[in-house]
């Protein structure tokens, strides 16, 4: 049988620098494992405009379409700013998503017990979270038409809309009550219902596909303003949150410093099954290019080292090596190797990026 295949696009900032140490994973699991993936590599992003004048070449596109997953770094940066909007690096990675068609994007949100003292909230807050947020990824406000800015009179309007259908809705509703049931089985959904006929219409097929399909699993609902406050205030009420593409990405944001640190927190985007049974699959940190920090081997590299433990997961079927990987992961932290995101209050010396997955791959091996 083939080798699993996986396209690499690491893309720009401090992407490359923490795809370097996936690499090491990569290579660990093929000399200790006998787990070999035919890995493909290509750009995307501001790299990928450097090269041929669009964030994502159309071959590029193609290939991501033929693998059985794909893998990114982060897109974006200062030097491409001024670019127009249409061949801003971002773009590249909104048409993977969107021509893949991943709709459920998983961002779960762990904190680790050796960094429960570094997160900003007490230590009794977050000590032991495990929330899942599934963001609905490929319509909603990102996506919706009419955009653009027009002149209206004498002045300039930015129009962007924000729209929904029911089995958009429904099939992300899905996705979410599904990873309840294998987790704490609840689901809370958040949306603005009090002030959006989007929210509306949400609220009414999430209702509707709980109470048709999932009537087992908890079903919740929150305006996603006072989700972003329960959210802070006592996030281990939460199992898994369903919610939309505008919010799903500022609620995520937030969820990631309860962790400690964006450095932290991996991400799945999944699309329908193939035929092979498998969701269509990319995989990424949720943090971007950090231009701030990159190039100083400061990036922390385990918001990526733990999308590949997903994509082992979801798209390879290698569950006990995901879980070997994210032990090694929380080893690691207690043992207290620290990037400089990861250093508390108390200070210490931190490592550089590839220190940190040295010492993941040290205790992978240690693993065995
Ligand atoms: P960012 O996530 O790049 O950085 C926010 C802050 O978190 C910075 O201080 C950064 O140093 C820190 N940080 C992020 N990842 C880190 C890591 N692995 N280790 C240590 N510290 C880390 O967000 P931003 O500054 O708002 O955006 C920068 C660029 O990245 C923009 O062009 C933006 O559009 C893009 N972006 C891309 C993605 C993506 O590729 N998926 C996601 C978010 C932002
Ligand atoms: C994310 C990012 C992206 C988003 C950008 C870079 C397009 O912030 O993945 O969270 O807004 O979805
Ligand atoms: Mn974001």
């Amino acid at each position: 049988m083939a080798n699993p295949s996986l396209l690499i696009l690491s893309g720009d900032g401090i992407g490359p620098e923490v795809m370097a140490e996936v690499k090491k994973v990569i290579a660990w699991l093929d000399a200790k494992r006998g787990i070999t993936f035919d890995v493909s590599e290509d750009l995307v992003g501001g790299c990928a405009y450097d090269r041929h004048g669009t964030p994502l070449h159309d071959d590029t596109m193609a290939k991501a379409q033929a693998v059985d997953a794909v893998l990114l770094g982060a897109v974006g940066g200062p030097k491409y700013d001024s670019l127009d909007f249409s061949v801003k690096p971002e773009r590249g990675l909104l048409r993977l998503r969107k021509e893949m068609d991943l709709y459920a994007n998983l961002r779960p949100a762990q904190c680790f017990d050796a960094l429960a003292d570094f997160s900003s909230l007490k230590k009794e807050v977050v000590a032991g979270l495990d929330i899942m947020i599934v963001r609905e990824l490929t319509s909603g406000v990102y996506f919706g038409e009419p955009r653009g800015i027009f002149t209206e009179g004498n002045e300039r309007v930015g129009i962007n809309t924000q729209r929904y259908t029911e089995s958009e809705i429904a099939r992300v509703a899905r996705s979410a009550f599904e990873l309840a049931r294998r987790r704490g089985n609840k689901v809370c959904s958040m949306e603005k219902a009090n002030v959006m006929e989007s929210g509306i219409l949400w609220r009414q097929v999430v209702q509707e596909v709980h109470d048709k399909e999932y009537p087992d699993v908890q079903l919740s609902h929150m305006y996603a303003d006072a989700g972003a406050m329960q959210l802070t205030r006592n996030p281990k009420q939460f199992d898994v949150i369903v919610t939309d593409n505008l919010f799903g990405d500022l609620l995520s944001d937030l969820a990631a410093m309860l962790t400690g640190s964006l450095g932290m927190l991996p991400s799945a985007s999944l699309g329908a099954p193939m035929e092979n049974g498998r969701p269509k699959a990319l995989y990424e940190p949720v943090h971007g290019s950090a231009p701030d920090i990159a190039g100083q081997g400061k990036a922390n590299p385990i918001a990526c080292i733990l999308s590949f433990a997903m994509a082992l997961r979801y798209s390879f079927d290698l569950g006990d090596e995901a879980t070997r990987l994210e032990k090694a992961v929380e080893k690691v932290l207690a043992d207290g190797v620290r990037t400089p995101d990861l250093m508390g209050p108390a200070g210490g010396t931190p490592v550089n990026t590839a220190q940190m997955g040295d010492a993941i791959v040290a205790a992978l091996d240690a693993s065995l």
